[in-house]
């Protein structure tokens, strides 16, 4: 029987139900051990912030913190989850293009350590939420470098029209954003932010960051006598989704990284610590939907198998025509005959989780397993059609824990009048 951290899918099934988000805590804690061990430099302070986004509850944020990396939120609702979970908010990047008022201050309220400021008007905004308190921050600039690298459009995030960060050609606004922020006493300074994409296996592309920010960090201690010594590089480091994907190993990621960084210190010393965003190269191979297989429906061109999920679970197939694996655990042994098409139960034509997978023949009740769903599947769940989220389950040395409970049909409509 296929196991997930050594406990067989078919317990996991019979004792929380279908659907089901199961990770693999061994994987999980492997990933964070790599990337804490690796990502190390004799030339600079390092730092390593899990993008919470990828996977948020507050047990995967005691793990973060158990294994001594930073935490990225974008919005008062993982920074809520954070401080649930006795997360130390100084260690806390705070990230997005729009906080309002009332997140920034709930961040200055509870201590989070570094603001990443988007744009002019939320320095503005920042120093006017500091005025008048005794709360201090520490602040970096997102900025865009406008490098091409090679993902889904919906994921590129630095070409020249993106909504995210000031653009390096945008000289003014940026050095006027960054000196409100080094002119402010409630604010530290420390340097620049970038985040160049997802699933990016071209180093190439990183290389070409490194090197923008580098340069743009010279042109503002040589031509307006700003001076910063720390550069965040952002996330996007590539996970296996399918047999077609080979990202590097983490090992081999940071080394490139760091190697890129130290040469260019070499031009220019004055940076001290260099940064980095993970969040679905740890999560997304830690993690499996269980499904349980209903009815199928022979058409033309497809034999469909529908389970008791989809879209609502993982919209990334319909969203960006992410690929995923299956397989039907308990018939590992059996021959892989039929070319399936994995489909929801949401009304929506769209809801195909999987195009095309070979399985041995499905039979109603079978239990059906997609592989490297830990990153963006829970933390991107919807109710569409009023279907409750799954729960989340820990596996691990043949046993399991339960770390978010499945919604139940009660609370969906809890919070309704
Ligand atoms: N840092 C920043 C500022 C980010 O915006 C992101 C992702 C990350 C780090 C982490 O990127 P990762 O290492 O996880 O690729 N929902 C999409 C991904 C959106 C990513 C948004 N930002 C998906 O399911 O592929």
């Amino acid at each position: 029987m296929f196991q997930i951290g050594h406990v067989d899918a078919d317990k996991i099934a019979e004792k929380y139900g279908t659907p089901l988000y199961v990770y693999d805590e061994e994987i999980l804690r492997e990933k964070l051990a790599d990337y804490r061990r690796f990502f190390r430099s004799d030339c600079f302070d390092t730092g390593v912030i899990y993008a919470s986004k990828a996977f948020c509850c507050k047990e995967m944020i005691r793990l973060v913190n158990e294994y001594g990396l930073y935490l990225d939120v974008v919005s008062a609702g993982e920074l809520y989850t954070a401080h649930q979970a006795g997360y130390d908010c100084r260690n806390i990047f705070f990230h997005g293009n729009n906080k309002n008022r009332r997140e920034l201050q709930m961040a200055a309220e509870l201590g989070v350590g570094t603001i990443v400021v988007d744009n002019i008007q939320e320095a503005y905004l920042l120093k006017e939420v500091l005025k008048d308190t005794d709360h201090n921050v520490h602040a970096l600039v997102r900025v865009n470098p406008c490098i091409e690298a090679h993902t889904h459009e919906y994921v590129v995030t630095a070409d020249s029209d993106s909504k995210f960060g000031i653009s390096t050609a945008r000289e003014n606004e940026l050095t006027e954003t960054i000196k409100l922020l080094a002119d402010d006493s409630h604010i530290s300074f420390d340097g620049l932010h970038s985040h160049i994409g997802s699933q990016i296996f071209e180093m190439q592309a990183y290389i070409e960051e490194i090197r923008t920010l580098f340069a743009l960090a010279e042109k503002l201690r040589d031509q307006y006598g700003i001076c910063i010594d720390t550069l965040d590089l952002g996330g996007g480091f590539p996970a296996k989704y399918t047999e077609h994907d080979e990202p590097l190993p983490t090992e081999e990621i940071c080394r490139i990284l760091l190697k890129a960084c130290a040469e260019e210190k070499q031009n220019f010393p004055y940076i001290q610590r260099i940064l980095i965003e993970p969040g679905r190269s740890i999560t997304a191979e830690a993690g499996y939907t269980l499904y349980t297989a209903g009815f199928t429906r022979e058409t033309e061109n497809r034999h469909y198998v529908f389970i008791d999920g989809g879209m609502s679970d993982n919209i990334r197939p319909a969203l960006y025509q992410a690929e995923y694996e299956a397989l039907a655990a308990g018939k590992e042994n059996e021959e892989k005959t039929i070319e399936y098409t994995i489909a929801g139960k949401c009304c929506e034509s769209g809801d195909i989780l999987i195009s095309s997978v070979r399985l041995p023949h499905i039979s109603e009740g079978d239990l059906i397993a997609v592989k490297s769903t830990g990153a963006y599947g829970y933390s991107m769940a919807s109710r569409y059609n009023k279907l409750p989220v799954p729960g989340v389950v820990f596996a691990a040395e043949g046993k399991t824990r339960e770390v978010v409970r499945r919604e139940t049909l009660e609370d969906l409509t809890a919070k309704e009048i």
